[in-house]
């Protein structure tokens, strides 16, 4: 059956919303993370409606002048295949061309890869959400990120993810700047950064990247010190190998899989071997 959603800009008020909605697909967010999405880019939160009820979200925000991201895509179980999500969607990808932009990614769940297969979006590779526990570990050469790691470590993200993310790198560094982690080499060249998140369920590596597997180790270690006998989520891509082995040998478990698409063009590709754990689904 069909509907007709209403959209509108999703604000501040509509947290409690955002968060039953969350709460009922079993996801892992804070009303932080909801806040952090309002900040990078308010205009690009949306609601849909359904005869008067508040039933979906969809949260989209543009890196670097370049390239779309589109999150948080949630529609109330009760009002599923009605077009809700769509609807969403087609909100998103319209306010996206609106602002110039022709890249337009997600990291899929396996729910909404259909929805967005329709509406024109490709695979680019595959994902994997691990589950496992703080260890106590020893630090290696990894060091809290201060703020004179920050330039370094926003270069090396750009190179990695394709686009300048430093908005949202420095925002969720500032949130939990005990969690926010860098591993050096002997002369201090910087070999790669981790951050660390608190969810609803579980803590969340996002990000976690290294220019070489010891690094990664050595960062995914530390960041699981910090998170001692306490759940961790970490969302791995398969493009490197080496962050899945690192994975199996520190006991996370498949917990479930996501797909990194786009639609449009992907002229920014990033280097996704050098990814240990993507920032999340939320911003990739
Ligand atoms: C994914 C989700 C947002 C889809 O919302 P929705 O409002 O049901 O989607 P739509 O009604 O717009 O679906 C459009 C089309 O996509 C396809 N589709 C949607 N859900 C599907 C499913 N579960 N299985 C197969 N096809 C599906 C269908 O072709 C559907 O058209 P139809 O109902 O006429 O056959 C919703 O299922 C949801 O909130 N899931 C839990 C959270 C989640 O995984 N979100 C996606 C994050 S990436």
């Amino acid at each position: 059956m069909s509907a007709t959603p209403q959209l509108r800009q999703l604000v501040e008020a509509d947290l409690p919303l955002a968060m039953d909605l969350k709460l009922l697909a079993g996801w892992n967010q804070t009303e932080a993370d909801w806040r952090r999405f309002l900040w990078l880019c308010p205009e690009g939160c949306f609601v849909a409606a359904v005869e008067g009820r508040d039933c979906g979200t969809a949260v989209a925000t543009i890196f670097d002048g370049k390239v779309g991201w589109i999150a948080m895509i949630l529609v109330h179980p009760d009002l599923r295949r009605r077009g809700v999500g769509t609807a969403l969607m087609g909100a998103c990808i319209e306010f996206l061309r609106g602002r110039g932009i022709s890249s337009i990614k997600l990291d899929a769940t396996p729910a909404g890869k259909p929805v967005y297969e329709l509406l024109g979006f490709v695979d680019e590779y595959q994902l994997e959400r691990r589950q496992g526990t703080g260890r106590a570990y020893a630090q290696g050469t990894v060091t809290t990120l201060t703020p004179s790691d920050l330039g370094p470590v926003l270069a090396l993200d750009r190179e990695v993810c394709g686009v300048g993310r430093g908005n949202l790198l420095r925002r969720i560094a500032e949130e939990n700047p005990s969690m926010a982690r860098v591993c050096r080499s002997a002369s201090g060249d910087l070999r790669g950064y981790a951050m660390v998140r608190p969810g609803s369920s579980a803590w969340h590596v996002a990000p976690c990247v290294a220019t070489a597997a010891d690094a990664g180790a050595q960062l995914l270690r530390a960041t699981l010190a910090g998170c001692l006998d306490e759940p961790v989520l970490l969302d791995l891509v398969l493009e490197n190998p080496d962050a899945a082995a690192l994975a199996d040998e520190l006991g996370f478990t498949f917990q479930r899989p996501f797909t990194r698409m786009y639609l449009g063009e992907n002229p920014w590709p990033g280097r996704p071997e050098l990814v240990y754990a993507t920032s999340g689904p939320e911003k990739g």
